[in-house]
């Protein structure tokens, strides 16, 4: 196991009615003058923004409102805010929604306090030091981003979807987290979320670092919970327990928990991230297309962990050779996912020809001429990876 610190100081309040909470939460942390931020509606609709703002008036808290947040969310909008907090003197942001809400509040929240274009902190030409406050109502378990001090945006004059990450700068100061605000899902949304916390698991689980047994059985257990999970919440969008015990998972899966002592590897994330970039394309549904792909490929690299996984999360017998073992794990994933509605290939992604090439020179534009490490992927790797993505699922495995 390698040397770490590990520094998660969110307060996590989870439960039934939970968001009636937000505003003597965030005036336990300090707010005076908050920006609600959320999506295209599904707040609105559901009555959900409306009790939050509710929350913040019963004590007192001025505050101001900002909506229209794109999946894959885009710079216009942080700029956007950037603009409100500095005008109005926001001392809080609290985005009410998921992933693409929250990292939007992130990169407001980095770059109100900066001189510079809050895009510097994307592209490694400054380090995130401060940032305003960030609280969470989380409305879809996925991307983990009410645990993580990572954002994802994406430049649209360049197509560059990155990530910033932080230890600890951008993690917010408390979440909320009512399963019951995720009864509305969409199931495909719902699948989704299922893809991209079973991928940020996986990221941390297939690591070279060796003795990692107390995260080896993290992963494989959330692991094992998600699976068995998923399919209820979706027969029964109301089931409450199914419903819970995901979105536990999704803020276990990425907060660091599942990696801790380990070198984690993440290049399937940014292979993924040249996808929605382009295509625009739901993050979890690019994840359940080139996971799959990416584990194909390391079957004949590195295999070792990639048959471990297949035994311990899926039951794969053992008593055959390790590639076998490995192929029957990946089959079974994908079988999971498609059993969930998801895409296991780029045609069912709606994609019918990948421009592969853009997708690998971006890749290794925004990564590096290497990428990840479980094995570091040069520029032929990612090519064979895409490659593998368009296969059938049959010939695939
Ligand atoms: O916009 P609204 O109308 O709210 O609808 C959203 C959106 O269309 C809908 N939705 C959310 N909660 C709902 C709901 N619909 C009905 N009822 C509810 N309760 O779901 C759609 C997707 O929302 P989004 O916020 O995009 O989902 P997700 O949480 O999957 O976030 C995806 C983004 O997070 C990034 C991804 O790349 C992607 O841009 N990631 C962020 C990470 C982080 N910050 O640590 C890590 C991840 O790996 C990921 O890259
Ligand atoms: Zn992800």
């Amino acid at each position: 196991m390698n040397n770490f610190v590990f520094y998660s100081p969110t307060e996590f309040v989870f439960g039934k009615n939970t968001e009636s909470e937000v505003g003597a939460l965030a005036r336990k942390y300090g707010a005076n003058k908050v920006l609600i931020l959320y999506g295209g509606g599904s707040v609105v609709r559901s009555g959900l923004l409306d009790r939050v703002q509710k929350a913040l008036e019963e004590v007192g808290i001025d505050y101001c409102c900002m909506g229209g947040i794109q999946p894959n969310p885009i710079d216009s909008k942080v700029y956007e805010g950037i603009d409100i907090c500095r005008e109005r003197q926001i001392d809080m942001l609290i985005p009410v929604g998921g992933g693409s809400v929250i990292d939007t509040a992130k990169a407001i929240a980095v770059g109100t306090l900066y001189d510079g274009d809050f895009w510097d902190f994307y592209i490694g030409k400054a380090i995130a030091k401060t940032a305003l406050k960030v609280a969470v109502v989380l409305t879809i378990p996925a991307a983990g981003s009410e645990g993580s001090g990572n954002t994802v945006i994406t430049k649209v004059e360049t197509l560059q979807k990155l990530s910033l990450r932080t230890p600890s700068v951008l993690r917010p100061v408390f979440s909320i987290m009512n399963p019951e605000l995720t009864y509305t899902l969409p199931a495909y949304q719902t699948a989704c979320g299922v893809a991209d916390m079973m991928a940020h698991i996986m990221e941390r689980y297939f690591t070279n670092t060796q003795e990692v047994e107390v995260s080896d059985r993290l992963c494989e257990g959330t692991l094992t919970a998600i699976i068995n999970e998923a399919p209820k919440a979706l027969v029964n969008p109301m089931d409450y327990g199914a419903r819970a015990n995901l979105m536990w998972s999704g803020m276990i899966a990425h907060n660091g928990t599942c990696g801790v002592g380990c070198e984690e590897d993440w290049a399937s994330h940014f292979l993924e991230h040249e996808i929605s970039a382009i295509y625009d394309v739901a993050h979890g549904a690019g994840l359940s297309v080139i996971f799959p792909a990416w584990m194909t490929w390391m079957v004949g690299h590195n295999v070792d962990k990639i048959a471990q996984y297949a035994i311990r999360v899926w039951n794969v017998s053992p008593h055959s050779d390790k590639k076998t073992i490995a192929l029957e794990g990946i089959s079974r994933l994908k079988s999971f996912f498609v059993s969930l509605g998801l895409p296991v290939n780029f045609k069912q992604l709606g994609i019918d020809t990948p421009d592969i090439d853009r997708m690998v020179n971006g890749l290794h534009h925004n990564k590096g001429e290497l990428v990840g490490n479980f094995v570091k992927l040069t520029r032929s790797d990612s090519k064979d990876i895409y490659q593998l993505a368009c296969l059938p699922f049959e010939t695939g495995k």
